[in-house]
């Protein structure tokens, strides 16, 4: 992969079902069998947290290979002082040009972004594997729990300058976008807009079982 190799640039309405696509072909199987990040992109969209200017497509060969989508939440410390942050995801890289770099490209070029729209923290919950590299830590070092003091072992937390937490606690209060994915009959039926996929069992879904039920706790 080299830059002149691919372009990126703000998603668009003509995009959406393409890059809905894309995104069932990268998470199909990946998490549990089938997936729903197709359709959380889908209704993403029109949430008032969803931020359009930090959604961005991937193109190289003619086709969009990546996309990457933000939604605003907010973390609050014991004194009741909030501050506003960043979700990011998904993001998503076509099975076929995955491992070459342009998660990263993506990565890189919306945190710039997310900086000019004055941004300092993105938070995601993911692999860590896909993420370290890219300057994420975990939740712990920077002092970001939920309610309870949990500090979930997948919440990744971004500075996107240095020095942004000093120490103190921050409660994490994600924004409710995802909640229309609870609704598996809606899924299914967004599901049935596309061609018909196999669902079945694969590893990965037993390392996303892990992760996701995990938490840091020394
Ligand atoms: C995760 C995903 C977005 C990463 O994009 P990508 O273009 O494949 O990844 P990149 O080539 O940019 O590599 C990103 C980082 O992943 C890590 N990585 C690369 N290959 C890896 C491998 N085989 N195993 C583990 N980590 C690997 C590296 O840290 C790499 O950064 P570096 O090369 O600068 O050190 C993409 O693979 C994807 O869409 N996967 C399916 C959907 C998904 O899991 N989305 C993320 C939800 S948490």
């Amino acid at each position: 992969m080299n830059k002149n190799d691919y372009m990126i640039r703000l998603e668009t309405p003509c995009d959406y079902r393409e890059v809905e696509n894309l995104a069932r072909e990268a998470f199909w199987n990946l998490s549990v069998p089938g997936c729903d990040e197709h359709y959380f992109i889908h209704v993403m969209r029109s949430h008032e947290a969803f931020v359009p200017e930090l959604g961005f497509v991937l193109e190289a060969d003619g086709k969009i290979i990546g996309s990457i989508m933000y939604t605003k939440a907010k973390l609050i410390d014991e004194k009741g002082t909030e501050k506003r942050i960043l979700s990011m995801g998904p993001l998503c890289i076509h099975p076929d040009y995955q491992r070459k770099g342009y998660g990263k490209a993506l990565l890189e070029h919306t945190f710039e972004k997310a900086m000019e729209l004055g941004y300092d923290t993105v938070v995601n919950f993911g692999n860590p594997d896909n993420y370290v590299a890219r300057g994420y830590k975990s939740c712990k070092k920077y002092n970001v729990c939920f309610e309870g003091d949990v500090y979930p072992a997948a919440l990744l937390v971004k500075e996107l300058k240095d020095g942004v937490f000093d120490g103190r606690k921050w409660f994490y209060h994600p924004n409710n976008a995802d909640a229309p994915c609870s609704d598996a009959e809606a899924v299914a039926e967004f599901d049935r807009l596309f061609p018909p996929k196999e669902k079945r069992w694969q590893p990965s879904q037993e390392e996303f079982y892990i992760h996701s039920h995990s938490a840091i706790t020394w």
